[in-house]
């Protein structure tokens, strides 16, 4: 069984992600628009795996007998230059791991050995979120005065590949 903390906890997280799913769809769409077509595909295919992680931590919350609640999803605001966008994708994942610090934290003042065990997964593939994004944003504040560079950087993004099936 969850302690009710521990649920509460869970639920804010399950809502952080489902926020950072929604967050680079409207990103995507907003690159899409100006014709920046591989970083609109980039975070498309990352809002995708902002998802399954929601349903990974939904999955969770139902095996061990919680009760899932999905908050009001804010909306994600106006975009002001690419490379403002870039700075909030890092921001938002540097968010999303100090949430996750402090529900491992959580689960040790509570002896939850089971939540810590699951955690491993999402804090390592934090460490992996955190490095990807902050590297394409330093490519970014290098080229961002340079339509050309701008354009390599935008076709470089635009080979990634759709993300996996979730639990693949
Ligand atoms: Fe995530
Ligand atoms: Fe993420």
């Amino acid at each position: 069984m969850l302690s009710k903390s521990m649920e509460a906890a869970y639920n804010r997280q399950i809502t952080a992600e489902l926020y950072a799913s929604n967050l680079y769809l409207a990103m995507g769409a907003y690159f899409d628009a100006l014709a920046y077509r591989g970083f609109g595909r980039w975070l498309r295919v990352q809002s995708d795996e902002e998802r399954q992680h929601a349903q990974r931590i939904i999955d969770i919350v139902v095996d061990r007998g919680g009760a899932v609640d999905i908050a009001t999803i804010e909306p994600p605001g106006e975009f002001e230059s690419p490379l403002a966008v870039w700075e909030q994708v890092v921001a938002q994942e540097r968010d999303v791991t100090r949430m996750f610090h402090d529900l491992s934290n959580l689960a040790g003042e509570e002896n939850d050995h089971t939540t810590l065990a699951e955690l491993e997964w999402f804090l390592l593939e934090q460490v992996e979120e955190e490095r990807v994004t902050r590297d394409i944003l330093n490519e970014v504040r290098r080229v961002h005065a340079s339509p050309s560079g701008m354009l390599v950087l935008d076709r470089d993004l635009a080979a990634r590949d759709a993300a996996p099936a979730a639990g693949a």
